[in-house]
């Protein structure tokens, strides 16, 4: 018999996870050797835990979550150029001789799954991005990596928006780079111009709704994306559903996050309507 193959998450908490699920359903689906653990790792453990980790000899990868995805990347020996732009990491591939890649599934998961549902093609178009936190900065790579245009970056605290800003400018020339507050008055003369307008904040989470967002202001040809999944659709997204725009919900992004992972650990392609239906399910019994 072959030997099972280790892959898990790390992240405190933990529980919630939807990502056992979803990678367990597949690797049975593939008759792959492969189980997928939830670990529960606090912050002072992490590096214990992964030096722990690299020894294992059957670890073939883990995926890491909040609050280590940017600690985890000085213990990582080889780091993909997309982690190292975006300045965290959320999937580790453990090999022999002690080498531990680290990867961003997250922005090209999220590319994958909004090309899929709504064939959004990001070039040459404006987008407007809400946040400027850690998930900003992957939906921003991932952006610019694909040619967009514009991309005019709000945020509730403006001096972070431009600080992103500046560094992003300074990475990627082809693109134009502004920043903005969060604030009706300025976002109603920005939002008619947008092609897609993506929520990276966690605003929506628990119902949770934007009280400076003229969404009325919106183009109605434009998208709206929210990278919060749960509840499956926030009311920015059902609001926006309601005027008539199209919509992509942060569901695809856990999806193909997760896909992309898989393939990274496995070297094959799972079937992702086994994983799609796993998650659903599990979103909505949790
Ligand atoms: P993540 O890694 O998930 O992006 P983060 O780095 O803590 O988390 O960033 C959270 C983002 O959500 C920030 O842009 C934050 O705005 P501030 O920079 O002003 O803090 C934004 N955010 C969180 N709660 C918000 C709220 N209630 N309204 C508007 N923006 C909010």
């Amino acid at each position: 018999m072959k030997r099972l193959k280790i892959t898990g998450i790390i992240g405190d908490p933990i529980r919630h996870s939807l990502s056992p699920v979803m990678q367990n359903a597949a690797f049975q689906k593939a008759g792959l050797p492969f189980v997928y653990v939830p670990f529960h790792v606090r912050p002072r453990e992490l590096g214990h835990f992964l030096r722990q980790a690299a020894s294992w000899k059957d670890l073939a990868g883990l995926n890491v979550t909040i609050p280590h995805k940017e600690a985890v990347l000085k213990y990582v020996t080889d780091l993909s150029p997309e982690a190292k732009a975006i300045g965290a990491v959320n999937t580790l591939v453990f090999s022999s001789k002690g080498v531990i890649q680290g990867h961003n599934t997250d922005a090209p998961g999220y590319l994958a799954s909004l090309r899929e549902e709504t064939k959004f093609s990001p070039r040459g178009k404006t987008i407007v991005v809400l946040g400027a936190g850690g998930a900003a900065r992957a939906i921003l790579y991932i952006l610019a990596y694909s040619g967009v245009s514009r991309l005019i970056v709000v945020n509730r605290t403006p001096g972070k928006a431009q600080v992103l800003v500046r560094e992003f400018q300074r990475r990627f020339g082809k693109t134009r780079f502004e920043a903005s507050r969060l604030e009706r008055n300025r976002l109603r003369t920005i939002l008619p111009q947008a092609d897609l307008l993506v929520n990276t904040t966690s605003v929506g989470l628990n119902q949770t709704r934007f009280s400076q967002l003229p969404l009325d202001a919106l183009n109605k040809k434009a998208i709206v994306s929210d990278l919060v999944y749960r509840p499956l659709l926030t009311p920015l997204l059902k609001d926006a559903k309601r005027r008539g725009n199209r919509i992509h919900p942060g569901f695809g992004m856990l999806l193909h996050q997760g896909v992309l992972s898989f393939r990274r650990w496995t070297k094959k392609r799972p079937d992702v309507a086994v994983m799609r239906k796993a998650l659903l399910d599990a979103l909505k019994r949790s």
